[in-house]
């Protein structure tokens, strides 16, 4: 990797040097903080595409294949440019029993959109996800940071509307 010739020209100067100055504070084995790296450069660029994972990997002396593998590993890691509004829809065991899948396919239709695929608005992207680990709530569905549990497929169209009335300002 350290002999190719890479073009990182396409990715925004500006967000490069504040994530170059965020991995030079770093402290103690840079490789092992890859994972903080990912969450910090997420958090700057919105989402993690493949010349983004690139530069990474160069800067921490790690493969290009080795960055990927965790960035797809982990589901809160994006490859492609997200909505204003994650929708992670739990497939876990506890939540598939009782009805994740039909929870998932109403939002999809709502949204107009697939799975990982940011909705054509702008405004979803909606995934499925294993176990967030609040089994006593399943069925689960988190959008952003908030949480709803004990979910009926009913329940998920206001969910979606409030997103939307959020965007609307009359
Ligand atoms: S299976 Fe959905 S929160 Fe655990």
């Amino acid at each position: 990797m350290k002999n190719k010739i890479l073009d990182f020209s396409t990715l925004d100067q500006s967000l490069l040097k504040k994530l170059d100055a965020y991995i030079d504070a770093l402290e103690g084995d840079r490789q092992e903080q890859l994972i903080h790296v990912l969450h910090h450069a997420q958090k700057l660029f919105t989402y993690l595409p493949h010349n983004l994972q690139l530069y990474i990997a160069h800067a921490l002396d790690l493969s290009g294949a080795h960055v990927n593998g965790v960035v797809t590993f982990y589901s809160f890691f994006n490859e492609e440019p997200v909505g204003k509004y994650t929708v992670s829809v739990c497939m876990g065991t506890a939540c598939f029993v009782k009805g994740a899948d039909k929870v998932l396919d109403r939002i999809l239709k709502l949204t107009n959109t697939k799975k990982n695929v940011m909705s054509e608005d702008g405004l979803f992207t909606v995934k499925d996800v294993r176990c967030i680990g609040a089994c006593g709530l399943a069925p689960v569905v988190t959008v952003n940071e908030k949480v709803y549990g004990n979910l009926k497929v009913k329940d998920v169209d206001a969910i979606i509307e409030s997103c939307r009335g959020d965007e609307h300002v009359d």
